[in-house]
């Protein structure tokens, strides 16, 4: 019987352990992850379907998640739309072309089947689902259109992102021509992960934090709840990344999510209170606590259970990605510790 305590906990089910998987469990502080990625580069491994598959489930065996997340980018759903998309080892994910006029926004197609030119990514999903049948469910994800936006107009990452504020602020007609077709291409993508066999769809918004709370409601928010209300007849758990918005949680717990997943500059328990109990949360240890000694990793697990405690559900998580050099044991001590100490704590 597959291990189903994430889609319980995301629907706010009882469980008997609260479930953890971390966000960028699939990368390189797994010495699987570099060899299998030794004979090859980051995009190359993504477009190969049986490569994909192969570093999806390695934190399943590895670590001991309770969740699959699938090996792909957020950077890489939008080329068919018409964007070039370059990856350089150690710079990241750039587009040479990036989008900086109403005409280049115009010039951005929606394709009709959401497989033209990302086949790739339901053929792995397929091998993923059949095999990790019986183990844990596979969550299937996409960028939130802000941040996806952000990328493809600054062009590459950025703290500020001075190019895309600018573009978004001076030219609105521009932005909303370029947030209302990365949206519809989004929910027609995700969709059809959930048809390939994701158990549940996580939507990444790591830039939502670049505008205040007045700006996010009308900028960003709008955009968010059309493609979560589209994905409703799926079926399958919603899960919502606002990262940095820290002042709007008052209406990200209404964006019809099932579960808003918190960064790290969330106090967890006060965030709890403020969602109330019409969804459940996931989050939000800090990240480089998987560099102190083992005692305080487990002080310190036992703290953010206690804070999530009064939650719907609790999926336990980083509060963003696994830090590149995270000592494995360590990353397998902390699944662990949450397993064990939910237990405790519960009882
Ligand atoms: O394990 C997982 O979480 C699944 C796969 C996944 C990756 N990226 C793999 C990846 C997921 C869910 C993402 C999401 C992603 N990508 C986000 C949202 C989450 C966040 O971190 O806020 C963002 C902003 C990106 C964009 C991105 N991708 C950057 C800025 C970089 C370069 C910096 C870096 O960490 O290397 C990437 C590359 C990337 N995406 C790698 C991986 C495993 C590294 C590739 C390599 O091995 O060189």
């Amino acid at each position: 019987m597959m291990n189903d305590t994430f889609l319980r906990a995301c629907r706010g089910e009882k469980t008997d352990f609260t479930p953890i998987w971390m966000m960028r469990q699939a990368g390189r502080y797994l010495p699987q992850y570099q060899k299998s990625l030794a004979k090859t580069d980051f995009l190359t491994a993504c477009r190969t379907p049986e490569l994909a598959a192969e570093i999806t489930i390695q934190p399943v065996d590895e670590i001991g998640v309770d969740a699959a997340i699938f090996y792909s980018d957020i950077t890489t759903t939008v080329v068919p739309m018409g964007i070039e998309l370059h990856y350089e080892k150690g710079k990241g994910p750039s587009y040479p072309n990036p989008i900086r006029t109403t005409e280049d926004a115009d010039r951005l197609i929606v394709p009709e089947d959401p497989a033209d030119g990302l086949s790739f990514v339901y053929e792995a999903q397929k091998i993923c689902a059949r095999e990790l049948e019986n183990r844990v469910p596979l969550i299937g994800f996409a960028g939130a259109p802000f941040t996806v936006s952000a990328y493809m107009v600054e062009g590459k990452g950025s703290n500020s992102f001075v190019e895309f504020r600018r573009f978004a602020f001076s030219n609105p007609g521009g932005y909303a021509t370029l947030m209302d077709k990365v949206a519809r291409h989004t929910a027609n993508y995700l969709k059809a992960q959930a048809a390939a066999g994701a158990n549940a769809l996580m939507l990444f918004d790591s830039h939502a934090g670049l505008v205040g709370p007045g700006d996010f409601a009308t900028m960003n928010l709008p955009y968010v709840r059309q493609i979560i209300d589209s994905l409703k007849m799926t079926g399958v758990p919603i899960i919502y990344l606002p990262f940095g918005a820290h002042g709007s949680l008052d209406l990200i717990k209404d964006c019809g999510a099932d579960v808003i997943a918190l960064d790290y500059g969330f106090r967890l328990e006060e965030a709890v209170a403020e969602l109330g109990q019409g969804v459940s949360v996931q989050g939000n240890i800090e990240p480089y606590s998987l560099f102190l000694p083992r005692d305080e990793i487990k002080r310190r697990v036992t703290a953010t259970l206690e804070a999530g405690k009064g939650a719907r559900g609790h999926v336990f998580n980083l509060g963003h990605g696994v830090p590149q050099h995270s000592p494995v044991e360590n990353v397998k001590a902390m699944v662990d510790f949450v397993h064990e100490m939910s237990q405790v704590i519960a009882s």
